[in-house]
């Protein structure tokens, strides 16, 4: 199928990339590089637009004519988007609306969109099931939730069929070691502790120590970015067997302490680095993690990164052999 792929150029985007190409897609990335990098996709088609301005859109559409789309582009930083609600509401919802429109005048009716656990804010009950409750504790998890409604009415309404997939902690890199996580915006664990292991940072904060959890510190459901690319084929493949509507969790269904994160990754890098015990983090909940039983069940999904030390490994591989990321 032909693809187009927005925000391909970013961490996870880049990695499905090359995993729609090993299936044999054929793919055009759609982005404005604001975030992603070019060096994360040299062998692919890039169209350099902006998801803001329908005249790219309109450009793109009418020059490829696509069975399918993926869209990554958007806003991620939780933390953020309750200090500037509007760049979230304008990148993960405004320009959402306009892709969906470029599409229906196209005549595309299949989107995998990327979704996020944050759509479920603080559940009550783990493993987190698709159908618990949502209720989004930040803005960021609040554009995702609305964009899925949005896809939900566009498909009663004009039979646009969509997968959200909905990710918990995307983690590592790709075994090679030359696409892996570069955001201008550090903030995800295991990369500032790779980056401390590195020198590049002092220490490494962790975020309360005070949680009701075995050892006191905060528990994610960490995944490999390559088993979620994984996830986008597979939705693809379902999208055009079935051809109906759907929603999908992606995580390991592990629980992962960040105490045990840096354990792990002072053994892995053989590297002892200063660890700083902070205050909690504003808004974050306690333990995080999926049940993934459905994506299984439907999707076929098999992560072949299960454990977190593969997932430490990988993104050591990347952080070590580019302390300085894309550098560009
Ligand atoms: N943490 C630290 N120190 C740090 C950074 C993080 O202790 O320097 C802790 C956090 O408190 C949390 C865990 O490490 O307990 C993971 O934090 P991340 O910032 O890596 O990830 P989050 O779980 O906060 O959020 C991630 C994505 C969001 C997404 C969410 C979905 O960043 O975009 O997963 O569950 F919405």
């Amino acid at each position: 199928m032909k693809i187009l792929v927005t925000g391909g150029a970013g961490y996870i985007g880049s990695h499905t990339v090359r995993k729609l190409r090993q299936a044999n897609h054929e793919i055009v990335i759609f982005d404005n590089l604001s975030s992603g990098h070019k060096d994360a996709i040299k062998d692919f088609e890039l169209f350099e637009g902006d998801l803001a301005n329908k005249q790219d859109l309109e450009k793109v559409f009418s020059e490829n004519s696509f069975d399918g789309v993926v869209h990554f582009a958007g806003s991620i930083e939780a933390g953020e988007s309750m200090t500037d609600p509007k760049r979230f509401f304008d990148n993960n919802f405004v320009c959402g609306l306009n892709l969906l429109e470029a599409m229906l005048a196209h005549n595309v009716k299949k989107i995998v969109f990327s979704s996020s656990a944050a759509v479920y804010g603080e559940p009550e009950k783990m493993p987190i099931k698709e159908t618990d409750p949502k209720n989004p504790t930040n803005v960021y998890g609040l554009t995702k939730l609305m964009f899925e409604q949005v896809l939900d009415a566009y498909d009663h309404a004009y039979g646009l069929k969509s997968v959200a997939l909905r990710y918990f902690n995307a983690t590592g890199a790709d075994p090679s070691g030359d696409i892996g996580p570069d955001h201008k915006n550090k903030t995800h664990l295991l990369t500032l502790i790779l980056l401390t292991a590195l020198g590049k940072r002092d220490a490494i904060k962790i975020f309360g120590t005070d949680f009701p959890t075995p050892d006191g510190t905060g528990i994610r459901d960490y995944v490999h970015v390559n088993d979620l690319a994984d996830a986008h084929v597979l939705a693809l493949e379902y999208l055009t067997n079935d051809n109906t509507s759907n929603k999908f969790n992606l995580g390991n269904g592990t629980g992962t302490s960040v105490l045990q994160v840096i354990e792990m990754s002072k053994k892995i890098t053989g590297i002892d680095f200063k660890v700083i015990e902070e205050p909690r983090r504003d808004g974050d909940p306690a333990n995080l993690f999926a049940s993934s039983q459905k994506a299984k069940t439907i999707l076929n999904w098999r992560p072949n990164f299960p454990e977190m030390q593969q997932i430490i490994e990988t993104a050591w591989n990347w952080h070590s052999k580019h302390p300085d990321g894309f550098k560009e």
